[in-house]
């Protein structure tokens, strides 16, 4: 019913709308108008995909848009229609009981005035959500919200072609956290020597014979995080920063968001597949987890890890087996501690379910084919490829033992080794219907973030090794051909290399305003060739082809990302460890970054871009390469969204069905 205090205010609200436009805080992301649909206007769909769907109405208490006293209308309703056809209430569409109204109240700063004066808006808020349904049909369908007797807000959803035949019979699926082009370039650099302006050798991603682009954008931000690229990836759906799995609404409980089915899921569900997850970053962390996860909130990495394990069963979801194969670091949420899910023992969860579970290198090699398997390596992520290989006492300073003793982790594999060990396993437990791999090099990200980029290059390069490696062991197995290969990235660093540096020269000048110093940087002409390629007498890396030779000459790249605290930039390699750019220092604020008066002490200083409260680089805008060879590879040319890799991925496995078969999910 309509009163007229509700359409007075309904005036109000489109001049008020305007205020908000352009806006960098926001009430929710995807919901510019007080009518919110989840999935949101724009959002492509797999046939058969499932989903949750949300629908909120907001009434602001107060700020700029206060509507109505703050009295949410709860007699709001909500039609579908296929393409032209006659819109049906959503329950009747999907036949499904009409759910229960909620209500929630939560708060927002419109701006950083507002922030800063700590006078947050209030919006109280009515909503309905619909569990598991999925679109069958191809083909364009329109969501009305209909609230607030006559204001209506409309989502326009496609559901994709049909899929339904297999074209690859495995999958693998690199993921270079963070990697651009330009760290490509770099490491190429390093590793591989020219002659006159001619590579000698090359990449193994050189090699690859189709290359894109994908842009990394979030749903509601231009600059994305890990989690939500990687839900792009797997889902075909973008999120909110730190959400996986989920379209996030503006309620408090970081688990009850709208859900959507990942690649895995489907993959499981639909032709019953083996899958697994390598990673040397913590296991639970974005880029593993994402496949399996569903929540705003990726730092909730127990929970994480029993949904892995155990598939989501907070509400009703398409049942999960746990992956295959489970590699990586992170045995804070296994051991059992306040980081493990309710505490308990996941090594002892996973042996449970009939997993053999390993906790160094010499029992991962030993591991059966035939069973389930759970590597953790150690506590936080693995060391990265520089300290396990060039600098190992770097290694020993740690105390990362995954069995919780005290002490260092001692018997650490690789990307290489943990990714060859998964395709062994994979191909066995898969047997005719084929496998999934993400095998993710996470310290690329990792590594940039901290500035310490021949930590990141090194990983890099360890990727590539790893990619070429994989090429042999498909090739051994007689799979190669059967395998579609993705190498890609969920999102840049803003990183280049502009020169050299003389290192010699640098370390003997001692200005007071460094700007003498700069003068080590040479740029053009003086940045000179390569030196990482040249070997050096009497000193042997021994890591083989493929890597440099020497990773500390006296002329080494000078390098530089656009996003950075205050630092102080010395160039060449970091021998004690990985960097801490920036700390925060005695007497002065505990949220406040300043030049790490212990670190690169010859070097200068460099003041940042950053607010003074980050303490690291950030992620960048750029959009990423994606390299593909094998089964559909054709199809990964051109430049395309985050998302298009997953309808790219899925419609190649043939994941895109146009019947309920026996899978829970309600829709047509
Ligand atoms: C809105 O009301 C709350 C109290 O309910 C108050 O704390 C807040 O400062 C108000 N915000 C604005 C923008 O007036
Ligand atoms: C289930 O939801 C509750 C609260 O909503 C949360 O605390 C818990 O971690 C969730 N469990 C999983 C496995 O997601
Ligand atoms: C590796 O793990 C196995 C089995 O848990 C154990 O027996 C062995 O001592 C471990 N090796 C090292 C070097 O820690
Ligand atoms: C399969 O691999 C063989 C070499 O092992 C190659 O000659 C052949 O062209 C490949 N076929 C396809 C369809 O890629
Ligand atoms: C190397 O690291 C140790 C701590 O691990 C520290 O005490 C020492 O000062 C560092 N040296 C340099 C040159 O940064
Ligand atoms: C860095 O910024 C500080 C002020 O925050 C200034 O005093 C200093 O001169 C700057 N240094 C350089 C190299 O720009
Ligand atoms: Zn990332």
């Amino acid at each position: 019913m309509i009163s007229s205090r509700i359409s007075g205010a309904l005036a109000l609200l489109a001049t008020s709308l305007s205020v908000v436009s352009g806006q960098t805080f926001q009430r929710l992301g995807t919901c510019p108008t007080l009518g919110c649909i989840l999935p949101p206007d724009q959002q492509d769909f797999l046939p058969g995909q499932h989903f949750d769907i949300r629908f909120e109405v907001h009434a602001p208490k107060n700020g700029s848009e206060a509507f109505n006293d703050g009295v949410p209308d709860e007699k709001f309703t909500v039609t579908i229609a296929k393409d032209n056809g006659k819109p049906q209430s959503i329950a009747s569409f999907f036949e499904l009981k009409e759910p229960s109204l909620e209500k929630w109240t939560f708060s927002w700063y419109e701006d950083l005035f507002a922030q800063d004066a700590k006078t947050p808006s209030v919006v109280n808020v009515a909503s309905k959500i619909y569990r598991q349904v999925a679109l069958y049909e191809p083909g364009t369908y329109t969501v009305t919200l209909n609230y607030y007797s006559g204001k209506t807000t409309t989502a326009t959803w496609v559901v994709r072609p049909l899929a339904t035949k297999k074209k690859a019979k495995n999958v693998i699926l690199f993921i270079g956290d963070g990697m651009t082009t330009n760290m490509i370039t770099a490491a190429r650099l390093l590793a591989h020597k020219s002659i006159n302006g001619k590579y000698q050798s090359t990449l193994q991603l050189d090699k690859f014979p189709t290359l894109g682009h994908q842009m990394t954008h979030s749903i509601d931000s231009f600059i994305t995080d890990s989690a939500n690229s990687a839900s792009a990836l797997y889902t075909g759906h973008k999120t909110t920063v730190n959400a996986m799995g989920v379209y996030v609404d503006s309620s408090p409980d970081k688990f009850d968001d709208p859900k959507v089915e990942t690649i895995v899921e489907l993959l499981k569900r639909i032709w019953g597949s083996a899958w697994g997850a390598v990673s040397t970053a913590f296991i639970a962390d974005a880029t593993p987890t994402a496949l399996t996860a569903h929540t705003r909130s990726r730092y909730e990495y127990g929970a994480l890890i029993e949904q892995a394990l155990n598939g989501f069963s907070n509400t009703s979801w398409t049942k999960q087996d746990g992956p295959d194969v489970y590699f990586g670091g992170g045995a804070e949420q296994f051991l059992p501690s306040s980081a493990s899910y309710q505490g308990k023992d996941y090594y002892a969860e996973f042996a449970k379910k009939g997993y053999s579970v390993s906790l160094n290198k010499t029992s991962l090699l030993a591991l059966p084919d035939d069973k389930k398997a759970l590597g953790i390596f150690c506590k936080s992520n693995l060391p990265v490829w520089l300290d396990r290989n060039i600098f190992p006492e770097n290694t020993m300073k740690l105390k990362n033992d995954p069995s919780g003793a005290s002490g260092p982790a001692k018997d650490i594999p690789g990307q290489k080794e943990m990714t060859l060990k998964a395709i062994d396993i994979l191909h066995k437990r898969g047997g005719k219907d084929g496998f999934f791999l993400m095998s993710e090099a996470a310290s690329i990200d990792k590594q940039m973030h901290v500035l310490d980029y021949e930590r990141a290059l090194g990983d890099l390069l360890e990727l590539d090794d790893t990619v070429r490696a994989t090429i042999q062991k498909l090739q051994d197995l007689g799979e190669l051909n059967n395998t579609l290969i993705v190498v890609t990235a969920d999102h840049g660093h803003g990183f280049d290399v502009f020169g050299g540096a003389d290192t010699k020269y640098l370390a003997a000048q001692h200005d007071k305003d460094d700007r003498h110093k700069r003068s080590a940087v040479g740029v053009y002409h003086e940045s000179g060739l390569s030196q990482y390629t040249v070997e050096q007498p009497g000193i042997s890396y021994n890591t083989g082809p493929n890597f440099p030779v020497n990773w500390d000459p006296r002329y080494v790249i000078a390098a530089g990302t656009g996003a950075a605290p205050d630092r102080r930039e010395q160039y060449g390699v970091g021998k004690n460890g990985s960097r801490t750019p920036a700390v925060t220092l005695p007497g002065m604020g505990d949220d406040d970054y300043y030049v790490n008066p212990t670190d690169r002490t010859g070097g200068f200083v460099v003041n940042g871009t950053l607010p003074t409260t980050e303490s690291q680089g950030v992620h960048s805008l750029t959009d990423v390469p994606v390299f593909a060879q094998g089964p559909c590879s054709g199809n990964f040319g051109g430049v395309y969204s985050n998302t298009d890799i997953f309808f790219k991925i899925a419609s190649c496995l043939g994941l895109g069905h146009p019947t309920k078969k026996t899978d829970g999910g309600k829709g047509r």
